[in-house]
């Protein structure tokens, strides 16, 4: 059978280009006892790739050069010769970049297409949702009438943040960078401020004019100045989940910003790393959860749907340029 897999053929130096991937055409072999062959239906592309794609020590290991490059991914059955999967389950898992492949199942999840819409579990009910809930519930502990600040706002994960806090009864003010983005915010999310980075100059004075009480909970996306000009408006006992810091992503020497020892030592504020695996054993709890707010529409799912299967790098990169509202996700 004919197939297209993409390789990951060179490392890139700050911003990720195009060559950095190979689209190449080659055959499925045919599946042996015990292994099923799927078809790609939705391929998850995201920011932590890139540090992936670095050799620089990570939480994970990297992507070995001239190999599949792999994410999350949803994927029909279209023939099994393994006794848990039958013919037109729906699946996901990390799997390669590739139109057809076969596994033994292993590390497969089945899901529900008549519950929620496929790609929903590549993000609001899948890694990034988990992410949003736990990240926050977890570590930014937010009590209601408490200000939440979210950097990244926009996106998968962050759109999720603050719709959580707003269900918990925060003062929400998301961070992005554009107005379409910022209104999508405040008039279809419910947050209550939301600020674009792009057109403001001083983002602590922009942070002080939206929390009139200060910031008790800053969920922290993108590292950086944006998160700087935050934390100079953090409260006592403030909460800082560290989720991620794309604006560094790409950054090919290590930056230098405020030094923020004192920030927390007077404020007797928490800020702490975090991976969503950490939590994996509150994964079912946190998704009966996520389900259920989708469910009664208290969550909103958004998504930013590229097709074609050549186009996946293409969509990976454009997480850099803020190309995606909500999850970024290419359909095959
Ligand atoms: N700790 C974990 O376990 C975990 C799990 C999942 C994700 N993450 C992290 O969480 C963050 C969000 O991930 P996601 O999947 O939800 O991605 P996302 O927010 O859906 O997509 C990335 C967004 O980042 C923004 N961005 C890009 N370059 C930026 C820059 N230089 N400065 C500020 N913003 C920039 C863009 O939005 P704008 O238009 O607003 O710039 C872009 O749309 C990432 O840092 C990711 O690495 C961590």
């Amino acid at each position: 059978m004919k197939n297209r897999t993409i390789f990951f053929e060179k490392r890139p130096e700050g911003k990720p280009t195009e060559d950095c991937f190979r689209i190449e055409e080659n055959s499925v072999s045919e599946i042996k006892e015990g292994e099923v062959l799927l078809k790609t239906k939705y391929v998850s592309v995201d920011p932590y790739l890139r540090g992936r794609m670095s050799d620089r020590k990570s939480y994970t290991s990297g992507f070995i050069l001239g190999e599949p490059i792999h994410s999350g991914v949803i994927a029909e059955v279209v023939e099994s010769k393994n006794a848990d999967f039958k013919e037109g389950d729906f699946v996901s898992g990390l799997l390669d970049w590739s139109e057809y492949q076969t596994t033994t199942g292993k590390g497969l999840t089945k899901v529900d297409g008549d519950a929620a819409p496929l790609s929903a579990y590549l993000g609001m009910l899948g890694m990034p949702g988990l992410t949003a809930y736990l990240g926050l519930m977890e570590i930014g502990q937010p009590q209601k009438g408490e200000t939440l600040v979210v950097s990244g706002a926009a996106g998968a994960v962050g759109s999720v943040v603050g719709q959580i806090g707003k269900i918990k009864g925060c003062h929400v003010v998301g961070i992005a960078g554009s107005d379409t983005k910022t209104n999508l915010l405040k008039n279809e999310f419910g947050f209550d401020e939301a600020i674009n980075y792009k057109t403001t100059n001083n983002m602590r004075k922009a942070i002080t004019n939206s929390c009139p009480n200060g910031v008790d909970v800053y969920f922290d996306n993108v590292g950086g100045e944006i998160s700087d000009g935050v934390m100079m408006n953090i409260n006592q006992f403030a909460r800082v989940p560290i989720c991620g810091a794309i604006s560094q992503y790409n950054e090919t020497r290590l930056t230098t910003g405020p030094r923020m020892q004192s920030v927390l030592l007077i404020n007797r504020a928490l800020m702490q790393g975090f991976i969503v695996h950490d939590f994996a054993s509150k994964f079912p709890d946190a998704l009966q959860q996520l389900t259920q707010w989708y469910n009664e529409g208290k969550l909103k799912l958004k998504e930013t749907i590229v097709e074609g299967f050549e186009n996946i790098p293409g969509a990976f990169i454009g997480l850099f340029e803020g190309e995606n509202i909500g999850k970024m996700i290419v359909k095959i």
